[in-house]
């Protein structure tokens, strides 16, 4: 049996009932049914001990609300991370803003501060912290430096949910939290962007912005569901072995480029598009009722993926290979389980011979799309050398021993840009 490298968290069973019930629902009745989402809020809120949570239809609109609601002066900058998703960069000038790109820390994941230190400045309106594959790192030292220049700070804690700093959630250390709840997702509402935050004044103003968006057409929520049931039917354990995983090891032998513009893996910035209709749709009822199902989940969900990337670093460790390893002080989640490998291309096949799938990250490599900027060498060398690895629930102690046999094999080398005497400085 193969080894798909993530999986869906609820059942195929669960997206065909959706998926009728989203067929039958039109955008707009569907919609009277608003106390449904204030409770599945109200739920998410306090699941992480946050005041408030006002849910937008992505991540990348939630964002653009915040920034707006934050009354940022034009064409003032707000600081990103090299890696997330090129969406954000379109929010940040639809905001009036402009983005700087700072490099990030290969332990901690996050900004390095001696560079980000070089970069804020009066003109810094705000900074957006970006968790990477459930790493909990520490973000009180940025959150300091942020506020020395008077910046606000974002956190998307996309990756991140359930991770905690000393028990206090990630996505409530700063002004704002946002978590994208799409497909793969820990709680995965088919699409969402919820913002946590105990400000009172911007819990107002986002009010007003998730008040003006608009119904959604009922063909949306129809087409995510359909999206994601395509995914879970693909990735089941049986399909994945006969009919996915050989494809998609003959589309890497074959045409790499496609296969990686299918799994998102090699996507490199192209020019922005800014954004669209559907950035301003309602987070539907239905979609809170998937969270208020599914809200439950997420720590059985959590503790399988924690034990399961725990057993694959024991066996990277004792290899000599690299991985992230996050503050001392944090309970990391590992949505996605990462080594860093030099001879990436080399054991990402070898793993596949053995039936196991791995990937590079589909996050964006923020500097490709503004050619005047060539730095960010940690966030580069992120990009090509981590490598993730299948921890997700459906991984069972028998896959775990093949995945540690498999990598004992093949001998990973140690990325050199990215390992422990790269430069890093993991203060953050
Ligand atoms: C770090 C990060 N932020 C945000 C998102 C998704 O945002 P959106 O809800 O706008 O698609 C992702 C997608 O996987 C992500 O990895």
């Amino acid at each position: 049996m193969a080894i798909a490298r993530t999986c869906i968290n609820h059942s195929v069973g669960f997206d065909l009932r959706q998926l009728v019930r989203a067929a039958m629902t039109s955008g707009r009745s569907d919609s009277s049914r608003g106390d449904v989402v204030t409770e599945f809020e109200r739920r998410f809120a306090d699941s992480l001990g946050a005041s408030e949570c006002i849910a937008f239809p992505f991540a990348r609109s939630a964002f653009l609300a915040t920034l707006r609601s934050m009354d940022l002066p034009p064409d003032s900058e707000v600081i990103l991370p090299p890696l997330t998703i090129r969406p954000m960069v379109d929010a940040v000038r639809s905001a009036g803003c402009r983005p700087v790109v700072v490099d990030i820390d290969p332990e901690t994941l996050l900004f390095d501060l001696a560079e980000l230190d070089r970069c804020l400045s009066e003109k810094t309106s705000a900074v957006m912290i970006t968790y990477l594959f459930g790493i909990a790192s520490d973000p009180r030292p940025i959150i300091e430096a942020a506020r020395s220049v008077g910046a606000r700070v974002v956190e998307d804690f996309s990756h991140n949910l359930g991770a905690t700093i000393e028990d206090r959630a990630v996505g409530t250390f700063g002004d704002v939290g946002i978590y994208s709840s799409s497909a793969t997702k820990t709680l995965d509402t088919y699409g969402g962007g919820l913002v946590i935050t105990d400000d009172e004044q911007l819990t107002a103003r986002l009010r007003v912005a998730q008040s003006e968006l608009r119904h959604p057409p009922r063909s949306r929520l129809v087409t995510k569901i359909l999206r994601t049931l395509l995914w879970n039917i693909t990735s089941r354990r049986g399909m994945w072995t006969i009919a996915t995983f050989p494809l998609v090891r003959l589309l890497r032998r074959r045409h790499p480029s496609l296969e990686q513009a299918i799994s998102g893996a090699g996507r490199r910035s192209g020019r922005s598009t800014g954004p669209t209709d559907s950035w301003f749709e309602r987070f539907t009822p239905q979609q809170a009722a998937v969270g208020l199902e599914l809200i439950p989940q997420v720590d059985s969900i959590t503790c399988s993926r924690v034990f399961n990337a725990e057993q694959i670093r024991a066996t990277l460790k004792y290899l000599g290979v690299p991985v992230p390893t996050g503050s001392e002080r944090g309970h990391s989640v590992f949505w996605q389980c990462v080594a860093y490998i030099e001879d990436v291309d080399r054991v990402q096949t070898g793993l596949a011979s053995d039936g196991i799938d791995t990937a590079g990250t589909n996050l964006e490599l923020l500097c490709d799309c503004d050619p005047g900027s060539c730095g960010h060498p940690v966030g580069r060398a992120v990009k090509r050398h981590a490598l993730y690895m299948p921890c997700h629930p459906g991984v069972s102690s028998r896959m775990l021993e093949r995945i540690a046999w498999s990598l004992v094999r093949l001998r990973p080398q140690a990325s050199i840009s990215l390992g422990p005497h790269s430069g890093g400085t993991g203060r953050a």
